[in-house]
């Protein structure tokens, strides 16, 4: 390939969106969570997704990794289109391969972190690049390793969750997202299962990991965080997003008052 050609290749993938969702709908029975989202998260974006218990915040990331089926919808990622096929009135996935691949590319950090607890810290790394990724587990254990290092757990290797506190532990999961390599890494509230003392330790590495350029969606009650880490906030009200923009626009009031009293809140 020339090196024009090399170029316009890479320009293209630049420009299209790491994730991207059209018309996302969720419902459980009768209820509707997720009510028609349009969405999309380019390289290099952190977006902080905020909102009222209920609102839909955690549905809306479960479906962006196919935790949860969307009910409707289109859901690309890396500019794939996610397979789905209607059986009855659900969607269901339509090739379970695609997905476990996708996956690993929008790697979920989760609130209650979800280590495998029977595996030390270096075999809960190793697992999805080893057995999903199918990639060679001497390099998988060089970057393990190096991933546990960057978050400053390089000796806790060999321990398993149990004997880590809380902040370690999310700290792990964060390392075990890393070692997939994803394009697009999702938290789910990261801090709010951790004793306030070791939530420091845990936005810190998350801070890192956006100053590098990493695409993040970081579900969050962490106001300081949104502020002052993330490029863009998307507020979710009652399965629509209510408002979305920069930090200095959305937090600087006046552009909805929805928002305006949700952040009140966090100010009182
Ligand atoms: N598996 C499920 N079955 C039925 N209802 C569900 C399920 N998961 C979520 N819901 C409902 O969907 C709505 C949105 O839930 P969700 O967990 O997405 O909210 P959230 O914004 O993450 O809230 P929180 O800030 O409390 O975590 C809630 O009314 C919830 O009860
Ligand atoms: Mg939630």
């Amino acid at each position: 390939m020339t090196s024009d050609l090399q170029q316009a290749a890479r320009a293209n993938t630049a420009a299209v969106p790491a994730i991207s969702v059209d018309g996302l709908h969720k419902h459980f029975g009768t209820h509707e969570v997720l009510k028609g989202i349009d969405f999309q998260a380019h390289d290099g974006e952190v977006v902080s997704i905020l909102g009222s218990s209920g609102s839909g915040k955690s549905t809306f990331l479960r479906c962006l990794n196919l935790l949860e089926m969307p009910s409707a919808g289109r859901l690309r990622i890396l500019g794939e289109e996610v397979g789905m096929k209607k059986v009855g009135s659900s969607l269901v996935i339509a090739d379970q391969r695609q997905v476990d691949r996708l996956r690993t590319q929008v790697a979920m950090v989760f609130q209650n972190f979800c280590l495998w607890h029977h595996m030390t810290v270096l075999e809960n790394l190793m697992e999805a690049p080893v057995h999903v990724q199918r990639r060679v587990r001497g390099e998988v254990r060089d970057e393990a390793l190096a991933m546990l290092e960057r978050v400053g757990l390089q000796d806790r290797a060999g321990f398993y969750p149990a004997q880590l506190s809380g902040g370690q532990q999310q700290r792990a999961a964060i390392a075990r997202a890393l070692v997939m390599r994803p394009r697009a890494l999702l938290f789910d509230e990261p801090t709010s299962a951790l004793d306030p003392e070791l939530v420091g330790e845990v936005l810190k590495v998350m801070r890192d990991l956006a100053s590098e350029g990493r695409t993040m969606l970081v579900v969050t009650h962490e106001m300081g965080f949104a502020r002052d880490v993330s490029s863009r906030i998307v507020f979710l009200e009652q399965g629509t997003i209510a408002a979305t923009g920069s930090p200095r626009q959305l937090f600087g009031g006046g552009v909805s008052e929805r928002f305006d009293q949700f952040v009140s809140r966090f100010n009182g």
